[in-house]
C-alpha cells in the first residue's frame, strides 16, 4: 500500500469530548540533512524523486500548542504565534495557511483556539533551515493532539506516518525529520514501503557505523538565502536537466542504499558529494540562473578534498540550498576532522562559526 488515507470525516468528532477540550502538548524535533536531494515538486507537495536523509540532533525546534475549545461567541483569534516568546506575524501567516491546508485530516481544527510557543536551538542567522525542524514539530503536537481528542492514532505506526504526511504538507524536507537515524521520502520501485505522501524510516539493514555519523556545519553566511527553496523548486520545472536530474537522484538512492548497507565510506562519499554539487548544478542552470555557494564555499571543498586525499579520512561534504558547508565524517574520526577544521576551516567561516551536530535518535514528547 503506497497510499494511506489520512482524512478524518468531522462525524468522528466527539462534540461531547469537543467541548472540553483543554489541554497542551510539547513536542521537539530535530533538523536533517538530506544525502539524496529532494529537488523539485508537484500537485500537493509531491516530490519528483525520492529522497533520503541524516536525521540530526543539536538543531533542533522546541514546539508547544496550547489548545482550548471554541465557543460560538468567542472572539478571540483563533491561533496566536509566539517565537522565542515574541509574536511573530510573518510566521503566523504560514501557520495560518497551513492549518486551513490540512483541515480535512484535523476536523477538530476549526473549534479550537490554539497559542503555539515555537524556539530553535540553533541561532536565527546560522543560515540553518528551520522549516524542517519546526514543520515537524508542530505536526507532531497536532497528532497528538487528535489522539488525545479522537482516540485515533494509537498505533505507532500510523501516527509517524500521519506526522510524516502532515509536516510535508509544511514543508517537503520535514516529513523526513520524525524518524531517528535515517529516513527516506519519495516512492522508488525497488523499496516496497517507499511513498510519496510521507517518509518511511531507513536505519534498518543499515551499517551500524552511519548511526554514528557527524555532521560539522560550517557556516559561510549566516544570511537569509536569496532565493528561497520553494521558488528553487519551482525553477525546475523548466530546467532542461531536469529529467536526467530525477534518473540520475534514483539511480544514485540505489547505490546509496547498497552503501549503506554495505559500510563502504569510499562510495558513500562519492556519492553524497555528486548529489550536493548536482543540486547547486541545477541551480545554476535554472532560468534564471542563480548561485548559492561562495568562493569560501568552494575554497572548504577544495581544501577538504586534498586533506582527505593526504589522510585518506572518510570526511565527506554535502550543501543545502544554500552556501553552508555539512562536512560528514564517522564519530571515530571526531579528533582529526576537528583538528583539520580549526586548523584550514575555520578561517573561512563567518566569524569562526561551525555548529557540531550528529545523527539523532528523532524527535521526543516532552509534555
Ligand atoms: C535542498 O523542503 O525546504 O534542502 O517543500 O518548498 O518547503 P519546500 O522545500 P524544502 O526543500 C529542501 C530542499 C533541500 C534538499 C532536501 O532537503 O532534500
Amino acid at each position: 500500500m503506497h497510499h494511506l488515507n489520512f482524512t478524518v470525516s468531522p462525524e468522528q468528532l466527539d462534540q461531547s469530548k469537543l467541548k472540553m477540550a483543554d489541554g497542551s502538548v510539547t513536542w521537539q524535533s530535530p533538523s536533517n540533512i538530506a544525502l539524496i536531494k529532494y529537488w523539485g515538486k508537484y500537485g500537493f507537495q509531491l516530490p519528483r524523486n525520492p529522497s533520503i536523509s541524516f536525521t540530526l540532533s543539536q538543531s533542533h525546534t522546541t514546539t508547544k500548542v496550547e489548545y482550548l475549545y471554541k465557543s460560538e461567541e468567542s472572539h478571540a483569534d483563533p491561533i496566536r504565534l509566539f517565537f522565542h516568546d515574541e509574536e511573530s506575524p510573518k510566521f503566523l501567516k504560514k501557520i495560518e495557511h497551513f492549518f486551513s491546508s490540512i483541515v480535512e485530516f484535523f476536523p477538530f481544527i476549526p473549534h479550537l483556539n490554539f497559542t503555539i510557543f515555537s524556539e530553535n536551538s540553533f541561532p536565527h542567522s546560522a543560515g540553518i533551515a528551520s522549516s524542517a525542524s519546526s514543520m515537524s514539530a508542530l505536526a507532531l503536537c497536532l497528532c497528538s493532539i487528535e489522539r488525545e481528542l479522537m482516540g485515533t492514532l494509537q498505533d505507532e505506526e500510523a501516527f509517524f506516518h500521519k506526522a510524516s504526511f502532515i509536516a510535508r504538507i509544511g514543508s517537503g524536507s520535514a516529513c523526513r525529520s520524525v524518524y531517528p537515524g535515517l529516513a527516506m521520502w519519495g516512492m522508488h520501485d525497488q523499496v516496497k514501503e517507499s511513498s510519496q505522501e510521507y517518509a518511511i524510516p531507513y536505519y534498518e539493514g543499515v551499517d551500524p557505523v552511519f548511526l554514528t555519523f557527524r555532521d560539522a556545519v560550517l557556516i559561510v553566511d549566516g544570511e537569509e538565502k536569496s532565493v528561497s527553496s520553494r521558488a528553487g523548486h519551482a525553477l525546475m520545472e523548466d530546467n532542461i536537466f531536469a529529467p536526467v536530474r530525477y534518473e540520475q537522484a534514483e539511480n544514485h538512492l540505489l547505490t546509496l542504499a547498497e552503501s549503506l548497507k554495505k559500510g563502504d565510506l569510499v562510495n558513500f562519499g562519492n556519492i553524497v558529494e555528486e548529489e550536493a554539487l548536482s543540486l547547486h548544478a541545477l541551480m545554476m542552470t535554472s532560468k534564471p540562473s542563480y548561485l548559492l555557494m561562495k568562493p569560501a564555499t568552494l575554497e572548504i571543498i577544495n581544501r577538504l578534498r586534498s586533506w582527505r586525499s593526504k589522510t585518506n579520512i572518510p570526511a565527506y561534504f554535502t550543501l543545502d540550498a544554500g552556501p553552508n558547508v555539512h562536512l560528514l565524517y564517522p564519530q571515530s574520526f571526531t579528533r582529526e576532522v576537528e583538528t583539520f577544521i580549526k586548523e584550514q576551516l575555520l578561517s573561512l567561516c563567518e566569524d569562526g562559526r561551525w555548529i557540531r551536530d550528529y545523527v539523532g535518535k528523532g524527535p521526543v514528547r516532552l509534555a
